[in-house]
């Protein structure tokens, strides 16, 4: 047997008696998989770990207290053995060979008339990886493949688009704050399938350098709206793609919903009668002050976080931000787009009460290369921007945690 590789094939085993022997830990890392697959799965063992224990309670298994005895293979499609009594395992795989069971044997793969591939799911494709022969048997080896392509299918590194199932129509990517590491592994996985990519200028930006060359890019910022607002330009710009039958990615900074006005280009594309879908991201509005060693959080210290767009300023009429109340919060204010008007956010949020010896924190172009961050105080911020030049995108933490400041070496 030995001499010829094994022939590989997916058992459909929904409803078919599965027998398993033993209930260590061998029967404890593959009767999951067994149970997803809908087996009907009989364990014989005299004792079994507490994993194994809780999923015959919960009635996922059914278990026989007891060792195996010839016969139990009986009406059995496949068979698992894998008990500490080697006499034990030759009998049931000899049981096995007469009945043509295929079987697993734990202790000796050689006398096995079937093997356990390492196996991976990632989004309906099941990986299964196994050595040609018993002679190159090396799990270690097996698993790393397996977790390769299962990394690589995840992550859109290893690009094979789905040629059956492709969906058309619009995905909202939130690209997250910039770090091309920091994007979801359904977004990274959507933007390789992608045939169109429509992207902000912030966020991501390194990973359209990957995309495939027949994919094409569109920067939002330079699709002519002509008597369109920007908006209705970029919004038109995904409808007439998608109509077209193709796969639309539009990859936003952070998360599609804050501040990323995702909801108008949802409207839209529901108004066109184009499927969309929305693919959360992380906010630069939690990451970027993390990147820079501030929590938005601290036990004992701050108990809220409130995020807040600083793109007007608080006299102007337009806004519909409550600064008084904002000032009488105790904990942490994150003002995104605020830079330009920070200095009369400042004046609000001191006028209404609040210290003018409030630590603040601007943090610009978080989680990238150019990451740097200036410290000051509500009184000082807007002499703080003009002596560091500071410039946007940048994130603005105010409150007590913007005074943290970890000295421990970052490991990534
Ligand atoms: C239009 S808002 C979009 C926010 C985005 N949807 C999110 O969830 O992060 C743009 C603002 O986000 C902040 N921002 C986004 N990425 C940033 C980064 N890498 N570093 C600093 N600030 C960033 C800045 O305040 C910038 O002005």
């Amino acid at each position: 047997m030995a001499e010829h590789p094994a022939y590989p094939v997916g058992l459909r085993l929904a409803g078919r008696r599965v027998v398993v022997l033993g209930g260590g830990q061998v029967a404890q890392r593959r009767l999951p998989a067994l149970v997803a697959a809908g087996a009907d799965v009989l364990l014989v063992s005299p004792s079994a770990t507490p994993s194994v224990e809780a999923m015959a309670d919960a009635g996922e298994i059914t278990w026989e207290r007891r060792r195996y005895a010839d016969g139990d293979l009986a009406d059995t499609w496949y068979a698992l053995v894998a008990t500490s009594d080697h006499a034990a395992n030759e009998a049931a795989s000899a049981e096995a060979e007469r009945s043509r069971v295929w079987c697993v044997r734990s202790d000796d793969a050689d006398a096995a008339t079937a093997w356990t591939p390492a196996t991976g799911r990632s989004e309906g494709v099941t990986v299964a990886v196994l050595t040609a022969e018993a002679k190159d048997r090396d799990p270690r080896r097996t698993a790393a493949i397996r977790d390769a392509l299962v990394e690589g299918l995840r992550d859109g590194s290893l690009v094979a688009p789905q040629h059956r199932t492709r969906h058309p129509g619009v995905a909202l990517v939130g690209g997250g704050p910039g770090d091309p590491d920091l994007i979801t592994v359904r977004g990274r996985r959507l933007l390789a399938e992608a045939d169109v990519v429509i992207a902000d200028r912030l966020g991501p930006r390194d990973l359209l350098d990957e995309l495939p060359p027949h994919v094409e890019v569109i920067d939002a910022a330079k699709i002519p709206y002509g008597r369109f607002m920007a908006q209705e330009a970029i919004n038109n710009a995904l409808i007439e793609h998608a109509a077209q039958g193709k796969a639309v990615v539009r990859l936003k900074g952070g998360d599609p919903y804050v501040y990323g006005r995702g909801m108008e280009e949802v409207q839209a594309l529901a108004d066109a009668g184009i499927a969309c879908t929305v693919v959360p991201g992380i906010s630069s509005s939690i990451s970027v002050p993390g990147a820079a060693g501030i929590p938005v959080t601290h036990r004992g210290v701050a108990h809220e976080f409130t995020v807040v767009s600083g793109h007007v300023a608080p006299d102007d009429e337009r806004s519909l931000v409550d600064w008084q109340a904002l000032a009488r919060l105790r904990g942490t204010l994150v003002i995104l787009m605020g830079v330009d008007k920070i200095g009369r956010i400042a004046e609000a949020l001191i006028a209404h009460g609040k210290s003018a010896d409030t630590p603040l924190a601007l943090v610009q172009e978080g989680t990238t290369a150019a990451q740097r961050r200036v410290d000051a105080t509500l009184g000082t911020v807007a002499e703080a921007v003009r002596t560091h030049g500071v410039k946007p995108p940048a994130v603005i933490v105010i409150g007590p945690v913007a005074a943290m400041n970890p000295t421990t070496p970052d490991r990534t």
